[in-house]
Protein backbone atom coordinates (compact mmCIF):
# COMPACT_ATOMS: atom_id res chain seq x y z
CA UNK A 1 0.00 0.00 0.00
CA UNK A 2 1.17 3.50 -0.90
CA UNK A 3 0.41 5.24 2.15
CA UNK A 4 0.72 4.77 5.91
CA UNK A 5 -2.15 5.98 7.95
CA UNK A 6 0.01 7.48 10.66
CA UNK A 7 2.28 9.18 8.43
CA UNK A 8 -0.57 10.57 6.53
CA UNK A 9 -1.52 11.88 9.80
CA UNK A 10 1.31 13.38 11.25
CA UNK A 11 1.86 15.63 7.53
CA UNK A 12 -1.05 17.32 7.99
CA UNK A 13 0.84 20.75 7.18
CA UNK A 14 1.26 23.41 10.21
CA UNK A 15 3.08 26.65 9.20
CA UNK A 16 6.23 26.98 10.03
CA UNK A 17 7.28 27.30 14.07
CA UNK A 18 8.29 31.00 13.45
CA UNK A 19 5.13 32.04 12.27
CA UNK A 20 3.02 29.82 14.26
CA UNK A 21 2.81 32.30 17.15
CA UNK A 22 1.96 35.05 15.77
CA UNK A 23 -0.26 33.70 13.72
CA UNK A 24 -1.86 31.85 16.49
CA UNK A 25 -2.35 35.33 17.87
CA UNK A 26 -3.22 37.20 14.99
CA UNK A 27 -6.24 34.55 14.48
CA UNK A 28 -7.24 34.31 18.29
CA UNK A 29 -7.80 37.96 18.25
CA UNK A 30 -10.07 37.98 14.73
CA UNK A 31 -11.84 35.45 16.28
CA UNK A 32 -12.15 36.98 19.89
CA UNK A 33 -12.79 40.90 19.75
CA UNK A 34 -16.08 42.37 19.40
CA UNK A 35 -14.38 45.42 20.77
CA UNK A 36 -12.58 46.10 17.66
CA UNK A 37 -15.52 47.11 15.29
CA UNK A 38 -15.77 50.35 17.89
CA UNK A 39 -12.07 51.17 16.75
CA UNK A 40 -11.76 50.55 13.36
CA UNK A 41 -13.67 50.88 10.02
CA UNK A 42 -14.16 46.92 9.97
CA UNK A 43 -17.70 46.21 10.92
CA UNK A 44 -18.13 43.36 13.26
CA UNK A 45 -20.27 40.80 11.09
CA UNK A 46 -19.51 37.01 12.01
CA UNK A 47 -18.04 36.51 8.40
CA UNK A 48 -15.43 39.44 9.11
CA UNK A 49 -14.86 37.01 12.28
CA UNK A 50 -14.48 34.09 10.55
CA UNK A 51 -11.87 35.34 8.07
CA UNK A 52 -9.60 33.70 10.65
CA UNK A 53 -10.54 30.50 9.12
CA UNK A 54 -10.67 31.02 5.58
CA UNK A 55 -6.87 31.68 5.72
CA UNK A 56 -6.78 27.51 5.54
CA UNK A 57 -9.64 26.83 4.68
CA UNK A 58 -10.05 29.17 1.81
CA UNK A 59 -13.00 31.78 0.67
CA UNK A 60 -16.14 31.07 2.21
CA UNK A 61 -14.35 27.95 3.36
CA UNK A 62 -14.09 26.19 -0.09
CA UNK A 63 -10.52 24.59 0.21
CA UNK A 64 -9.59 23.43 -2.65
CA UNK A 65 -9.11 19.33 -4.11
CA UNK A 66 -5.99 18.34 -3.87
CA UNK A 67 -4.04 19.74 -0.47
CA UNK A 68 -4.95 18.68 3.09
CA UNK A 69 -7.31 21.40 4.31
CA UNK A 70 -10.74 19.71 4.30
CA UNK A 71 -13.86 22.05 2.48
CA UNK A 72 -16.58 23.14 5.49
CA UNK A 73 -18.85 25.10 3.24
CA UNK A 74 -22.06 23.24 3.19
CA UNK A 75 -21.67 21.07 5.53
CA UNK A 76 -24.29 20.33 7.62
CA UNK A 77 -24.31 22.47 10.71
CA UNK A 78 -24.91 19.97 13.33
CA UNK A 79 -21.78 17.81 11.76
CA UNK A 80 -19.82 20.97 12.10
CA UNK A 81 -20.99 22.41 15.50
CA UNK A 82 -19.99 18.69 16.71
CA UNK A 83 -16.23 19.12 15.22
CA UNK A 84 -15.69 22.68 16.48
CA UNK A 85 -16.36 20.69 19.89
CA UNK A 86 -13.99 17.89 19.34
CA UNK A 87 -11.11 19.69 18.08
CA UNK A 88 -12.22 22.39 21.45
CA UNK A 89 -12.14 19.77 24.11
CA UNK A 90 -9.34 16.99 22.76
CA UNK A 91 -11.36 14.42 20.54
CA UNK A 92 -9.81 15.58 17.56
CA UNK A 93 -6.26 17.32 17.45
CA UNK A 94 -5.03 19.67 15.14
CA UNK A 95 -2.55 22.46 17.59
CA UNK A 96 -3.74 25.32 15.96
CA UNK A 97 -7.56 24.69 15.85
CA UNK A 98 -7.58 23.72 19.53
CA UNK A 99 -6.05 26.77 20.66
CA UNK A 100 -7.74 29.27 18.48
CA UNK A 101 -11.26 27.30 19.35
CA UNK A 102 -10.26 27.20 23.13
CA UNK A 103 -12.08 29.92 25.03
CA UNK A 104 -14.99 30.37 22.54
CA UNK A 105 -18.58 28.92 23.75
CA UNK A 106 -20.67 26.79 22.74
CA UNK A 107 -22.89 28.90 21.65
CA UNK A 108 -20.52 30.66 19.41
CA UNK A 109 -19.26 27.51 17.38
CA UNK A 110 -22.64 26.98 17.03
CA UNK A 111 -23.19 30.19 15.30
CA UNK A 112 -19.37 29.82 13.23
CA UNK A 113 -20.68 26.23 12.49
CA UNK A 114 -24.08 28.04 10.71
CA UNK A 115 -22.54 30.52 9.19
CA UNK A 116 -20.10 27.75 7.26
CA UNK A 117 -23.05 25.53 7.02
CA UNK A 118 -25.55 28.20 4.83
CA UNK A 119 -22.06 29.08 2.52
CA UNK A 120 -22.36 27.05 -1.12
CA UNK A 121 -19.34 28.44 -2.88
CA UNK A 122 -18.97 26.00 -6.12
CA UNK A 123 -16.94 23.25 -5.70
CA UNK A 124 -13.07 22.71 -7.54
CA UNK A 125 -13.16 19.74 -9.99
CA UNK A 126 -11.73 16.82 -8.47
CA UNK A 127 -8.07 15.43 -8.87
CA UNK A 128 -7.15 12.86 -11.53
CA UNK A 129 -6.73 9.13 -9.70
CA UNK A 130 -3.39 7.58 -10.20
CA UNK A 131 -5.01 4.43 -8.66
CA UNK A 132 -5.89 1.15 -11.02
CA UNK A 133 -9.02 0.50 -12.48
CA UNK A 134 -9.78 -2.67 -10.39
CA UNK A 135 -8.44 -0.28 -6.45
CA UNK A 136 -11.27 2.01 -8.54
CA UNK A 137 -14.28 -0.31 -8.27
CA UNK A 138 -13.36 -2.14 -5.22
CA UNK A 139 -13.52 1.90 -3.43
CA UNK A 140 -16.86 2.32 -5.68
CA UNK A 141 -18.23 -1.00 -4.47
CA UNK A 142 -17.66 -0.83 -0.73
CA UNK A 143 -18.97 2.93 -1.15
CA UNK A 144 -22.11 1.94 -2.77
CA UNK A 145 -22.80 -1.93 -1.79
CA UNK A 146 -20.35 -1.88 1.20
CA UNK A 147 -19.26 -5.85 1.78
CA UNK A 148 -21.51 -7.77 3.69
CA UNK A 149 -19.29 -10.84 4.50
CA UNK A 150 -16.93 -8.27 6.27
CA UNK A 151 -19.61 -6.68 7.89
CA UNK A 152 -19.51 -3.34 6.57
CA UNK A 153 -22.47 -1.23 5.58
CA UNK A 154 -22.46 0.64 2.39
CA UNK A 155 -21.28 3.98 3.20
CA UNK A 156 -24.39 5.66 0.92
CA UNK A 157 -26.47 4.31 4.19
CA UNK A 158 -25.57 7.19 5.95
CA UNK A 159 -23.45 9.17 3.51
CA UNK A 160 -26.13 9.50 1.90
CA UNK A 161 -27.07 8.61 -1.99
CA UNK A 162 -25.10 11.12 -3.55
CA UNK A 163 -22.72 11.12 -1.46
CA UNK A 164 -23.50 14.23 -0.01
CA UNK A 165 -23.78 14.10 3.32
CA UNK A 166 -27.03 13.60 5.48
CA UNK A 167 -28.60 16.37 7.90
CA UNK A 168 -27.80 17.15 10.68
CA UNK A 169 -24.98 15.75 11.42
CA UNK A 170 -23.42 12.91 8.92
CA UNK A 171 -20.99 14.60 6.48
CA UNK A 172 -21.04 14.52 2.63
CA UNK A 173 -17.69 12.49 0.91
CA UNK A 174 -17.01 14.06 -2.19
CA UNK A 175 -15.08 17.06 -2.68
CA UNK A 176 -12.72 16.28 -0.28
CA UNK A 177 -8.84 15.77 -1.18
CA UNK A 178 -7.70 12.10 -0.64
CA UNK A 179 -4.88 12.91 1.42
CA UNK A 180 -7.54 14.19 4.14
CA UNK A 181 -9.83 11.08 3.68
CA UNK A 182 -7.02 8.76 3.96
CA UNK A 183 -5.72 11.07 7.06
CA UNK A 184 -9.44 10.44 8.79
CA UNK A 185 -10.22 7.59 8.37
CA UNK A 186 -6.30 6.64 9.67
CA UNK A 187 -6.91 8.61 12.29
CA UNK A 188 -9.69 6.43 13.09
CA UNK A 189 -7.92 3.51 13.05
CA UNK A 190 -5.47 4.51 15.59
CA UNK A 191 -7.97 6.16 17.60
CA UNK A 192 -6.62 9.50 17.82
CA UNK A 193 -10.04 10.76 15.97
CA UNK A 194 -13.21 10.01 17.78
CA UNK A 195 -16.64 11.13 17.53
CA UNK A 196 -19.63 11.21 20.10
CA UNK A 197 -20.84 7.85 21.09
CA UNK A 198 -21.86 5.52 19.95
CA UNK A 199 -19.22 6.34 17.72
CA UNK A 200 -20.19 4.06 14.45
CA UNK A 201 -17.04 5.34 12.20
CA UNK A 202 -14.65 3.76 14.35
CA UNK A 203 -16.70 0.54 14.67
CA UNK A 204 -16.57 0.77 10.67
CA UNK A 205 -12.68 1.70 10.62
CA UNK A 206 -12.05 -1.33 12.12
CA UNK A 207 -13.75 -3.40 9.53
CA UNK A 208 -11.95 -1.92 6.31
CA UNK A 209 -8.12 -3.25 5.89
CA UNK A 210 -5.51 -0.88 4.77
CA UNK A 211 -6.47 -1.53 1.04
CA UNK A 212 -9.95 -1.02 1.55
CA UNK A 213 -8.93 2.61 2.86
CA UNK A 214 -7.00 2.86 0.28
CA UNK A 215 -9.79 2.69 -2.33
CA UNK A 216 -12.51 4.15 -1.01
CA UNK A 217 -10.19 7.21 -0.67
CA UNK A 218 -8.73 6.97 -4.33
CA UNK A 219 -12.66 6.50 -5.79
CA UNK A 220 -14.06 9.08 -3.40
CA UNK A 221 -11.88 11.98 -4.34
CA UNK A 222 -11.96 11.33 -8.07
CA UNK A 223 -16.02 11.72 -8.06
CA UNK A 224 -17.29 14.93 -9.16
CA UNK A 225 -19.70 16.90 -6.86
CA UNK A 226 -23.36 16.79 -7.90
CA UNK A 227 -24.80 20.04 -8.90
CA UNK A 228 -27.30 19.97 -6.40
CA UNK A 229 -24.75 19.32 -3.53
CA UNK A 230 -27.35 20.24 -0.48
CA UNK A 231 -26.59 17.49 2.24
CA UNK A 232 -29.93 14.69 2.02
CA UNK A 233 -32.71 14.30 4.60
CA UNK A 234 -33.47 11.06 6.70
CA UNK A 235 -36.70 9.66 5.46
CA UNK A 236 -39.18 9.39 8.56
CA UNK A 237 -39.17 6.42 9.85
CA UNK A 238 -35.76 5.18 8.53
CA UNK A 239 -33.10 4.97 10.56
CA UNK A 240 -28.91 4.21 9.73
CA UNK A 241 -27.39 0.82 9.79
CA UNK A 242 -25.56 1.47 12.71
CA UNK A 243 -26.44 4.21 15.39
CA UNK A 244 -24.15 7.29 15.38
CA UNK A 245 -23.52 9.46 18.40
CA UNK A 246 -23.85 13.29 17.78
CA UNK A 247 -27.17 13.04 15.67
CA UNK A 248 -28.75 15.35 18.04
CA UNK A 249 -25.96 17.71 19.08
CA UNK A 250 -27.83 20.44 18.51
CA UNK A 251 -30.66 20.41 20.25
CA UNK A 252 -28.91 18.31 22.95
CA UNK A 253 -26.93 21.38 24.10
CA UNK A 254 -28.99 24.45 24.23
C1 LIG B 1 -3.90 26.96 10.36
C2 LIG B 1 -4.91 26.37 9.50
C3 LIG B 1 -6.34 26.31 10.02
C4 LIG B 1 -7.10 27.34 10.54
C5 LIG B 1 -6.69 28.79 10.76
C6 LIG B 1 -8.40 26.77 10.80
N1 LIG B 1 -8.43 25.44 10.45
FE1 LIG B 1 -10.03 24.20 10.57
N2 LIG B 1 -8.86 22.62 9.99
C7 LIG B 1 -7.54 22.71 9.61
C8 LIG B 1 -7.04 21.36 9.34
C9 LIG B 1 -5.63 20.98 8.88
C10 LIG B 1 -8.12 20.47 9.58
C11 LIG B 1 -8.09 18.94 9.51
C12 LIG B 1 -7.44 18.46 10.79
C13 LIG B 1 -7.48 16.97 10.95
O1 LIG B 1 -6.58 16.30 10.46
O2 LIG B 1 -8.43 16.47 11.56
C14 LIG B 1 -9.25 21.30 9.96
C15 LIG B 1 -10.52 20.79 10.22
C16 LIG B 1 -11.64 21.58 10.44
C17 LIG B 1 -13.00 21.09 10.56
C18 LIG B 1 -13.45 19.66 10.39
C19 LIG B 1 -13.85 19.46 8.94
C20 LIG B 1 -14.46 18.12 8.67
O3 LIG B 1 -14.93 17.90 7.54
O4 LIG B 1 -14.50 17.27 9.55
C21 LIG B 1 -13.80 22.17 10.79
C22 LIG B 1 -15.32 22.17 10.97
C23 LIG B 1 -12.96 23.34 10.83
N3 LIG B 1 -11.65 22.95 10.61
C24 LIG B 1 -13.41 24.64 11.06
C25 LIG B 1 -12.56 25.74 11.27
C26 LIG B 1 -13.03 27.02 11.74
C27 LIG B 1 -14.47 27.37 12.02
C28 LIG B 1 -11.91 27.82 11.85
C29 LIG B 1 -11.85 29.23 12.36
C30 LIG B 1 -12.35 29.40 13.72
C31 LIG B 1 -10.76 27.01 11.42
N4 LIG B 1 -11.20 25.76 11.10
C32 LIG B 1 -9.46 27.48 11.35
C33 LIG B 1 -6.80 23.88 9.51
C34 LIG B 1 -7.18 25.12 9.97
C1 LIG C 1 -23.70 4.01 10.23
C2 LIG C 1 -23.52 5.26 9.50
C3 LIG C 1 -22.22 5.43 8.71
C4 LIG C 1 -21.72 4.60 7.74
C5 LIG C 1 -22.30 3.29 7.21
C6 LIG C 1 -20.51 5.23 7.26
N1 LIG C 1 -20.30 6.41 7.92
FE1 LIG C 1 -18.72 7.70 7.67
N2 LIG C 1 -19.47 8.94 9.11
C7 LIG C 1 -20.64 8.72 9.82
C8 LIG C 1 -20.81 9.80 10.78
C9 LIG C 1 -21.96 9.93 11.77
C10 LIG C 1 -19.71 10.67 10.62
C11 LIG C 1 -19.42 11.94 11.45
C12 LIG C 1 -18.67 11.55 12.68
C13 LIG C 1 -18.26 12.75 13.52
O1 LIG C 1 -19.15 13.42 14.06
O2 LIG C 1 -17.05 13.01 13.60
C14 LIG C 1 -18.89 10.11 9.55
C15 LIG C 1 -17.71 10.69 9.09
C16 LIG C 1 -16.94 10.18 8.08
C17 LIG C 1 -15.73 10.79 7.56
C18 LIG C 1 -15.14 12.12 7.99
C19 LIG C 1 -15.46 13.18 6.95
C20 LIG C 1 -14.86 14.52 7.26
O3 LIG C 1 -15.28 15.50 6.61
O4 LIG C 1 -13.98 14.62 8.11
C21 LIG C 1 -15.24 9.96 6.59
C22 LIG C 1 -13.99 10.17 5.76
C23 LIG C 1 -16.15 8.83 6.49
N3 LIG C 1 -17.18 8.98 7.40
C24 LIG C 1 -15.99 7.79 5.59
C25 LIG C 1 -16.87 6.69 5.47
C26 LIG C 1 -16.68 5.61 4.54
C27 LIG C 1 -15.52 5.50 3.54
C28 LIG C 1 -17.71 4.72 4.73
C29 LIG C 1 -17.97 3.39 4.05
C30 LIG C 1 -16.88 2.42 4.10
C31 LIG C 1 -18.54 5.28 5.80
N4 LIG C 1 -17.99 6.48 6.21
C32 LIG C 1 -19.70 4.70 6.28
C33 LIG C 1 -21.51 7.66 9.66
C34 LIG C 1 -21.32 6.58 8.81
Amino acid sequence: MRDIFPLHFALAPLPPARLLFPLLLLLAAMLASPARAQTSAVPDTIAQRVAACTVCHGKEGRAASDGYYPRIAGKPAAYLYNQLVNFRDGKRHYPIMTAMLDNLSDAYLREIAQYFADQHPPYPAPQPSRASAAELERGRQLVHAGDAANGIPACIACHGARMTGLAPAVPGLIGLPRDYLLGQIGAWKIGVRKAAEPDCMAQIVQKLSAADISAVASWLSAQTVPADSQPAVLPAGASLPLECGGQHALEARP
